[in-house]
């Protein structure tokens, strides 16, 4: 059985990525952690609850993390996920409550009772993770491996023209789990863009899958009208696509190793993920950049687990 914690801003692909992680009987979630990212931290700790309710199998406990990036302001994605990260459908808050405990001791503390076997999913911005590399320094070599949804791989960034929103509202805490020792997989932006792309039949499919694929169309409501404003029909699911790798290895069809850096001293490129795929700098590969996936296995996969 495979141990994963997921790390999470929770708004609307977020909650269809810890939909299908709770769904995938081959694995088990431990924890859901928290992050303050896409909604402020209250509300993307609602949100999660929510979603652990919806998914219907089991209720992994929920911790709250850090409210703000290490250094910036928080910047927040309402005009992407609605105001209440869900597509504005305002539920009521659920019956299930989160756990005492902060979600950056909570994350050690998994680590240690899983050693070399816990795999974290991170979707939001690092902020927690970061904190737990610098409270317990030895963490990178007690986690199995991290799969990140972040940067813009080798495509465009979504916040600013070269950065991609997790790693730009907190790029100092990107660049702490990017140069540690961590294992990492990264799955960028681009990856959720071309064919993985959630187009009209889709939504139509997802809608005829009853109550669980319903809740996912109307979460997407509002993203659905930003890409709508991008001149595109549909949307992207970036997270499910991260869960997607962790869970399906086989669905990678592109991947390259490498060393990449975070920008967190420029003003104009601020968050951006540069990824030295030609190994121009010399320096050691620090991550394996997932950059083409399977999209009609993970569309097969993501409509199963919605079933
Ligand atoms: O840039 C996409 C990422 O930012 C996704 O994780 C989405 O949920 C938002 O957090
Ligand atoms: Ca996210």
């Amino acid at each position: 059985m495979r141990h994963f914690l997921i790390d999470t801003d929770t708004a609307s692909d977020d909650a269809v990525a810890l939909l299908m992680a709770l769904r995938e009987p081959s694995v088990r979630v431990e924890a859901i952690t928290v992050v303050a990212g896409n909604c402020p931290l209250e509300i993307g700790v609602k949100n999660a609850l929510i979603s652990i309710e919806k998914a219907g199998t089991y209720a992994p406990p929920v911790y709250a993390g850090m409210a703000q990036p290490l250094l910036r302001e928080l910047l927040t994605g309402e005009h992407v996920h609605g105001q209440d990260g869900l597509g504005n459908q305002d539920l009521p808050y659920p019956a299930l409550e989160k756990q005492s405990g902060h979600a950056v001791d909570m994350i050690i503390e998994m680590a240690r009772r899983f050693p070399g076997e816990l795999e974290i999913i991170a979707l939001g911005p690092l902020t927690n993770l970061a904190m737990a590399i610098l409270k317990e320094p030895a963490l990178p070599d007690m986690i199995k491996r991290v799969y990140i949804m972040g940067g813009g791989g080798l495509g465009p960034g979504n916040i600013t023209p070269v950065a991609e929103f997790n790693f730009y509202v907190d790029a100092e805490a990107a660049h702490l789990v990017i140069q540690s020792k961590l294992v990492k997989i990264v799955i960028g932006y681009d990856v959720c863009l071309e064919e993985t792309f959630i187009n009209p039949s889709d939504i139509t499919h997802l809608n005829s899958l009853g109550s669980l694929g319903e809740f996912v169309v109307r979460s997407v409501k509002t993203v659905i009208e930003y890409h709508k404003s991008l001149g595109k029909d549909g949307f992207g699911l970036p997270d499910p696509t991260a869960v997607a790798v962790a869970l399906y290895p086989d669905i990678v069809t592109k991947q390259f190793d490498a060393y990449g850096y975070v920008e967190y001293k420029s003003e104009k490129a601020y968050g951006q993920f540069i990824i030295d795929q030609l190994q121009v700098t010399g320096n050691p590969p620090n991550v394996t950049a997932i950059t083409e996936i399977n999209a009609r296995k993970f569309k097969e996969k993501l409509f199963q687990l919605l079933s």
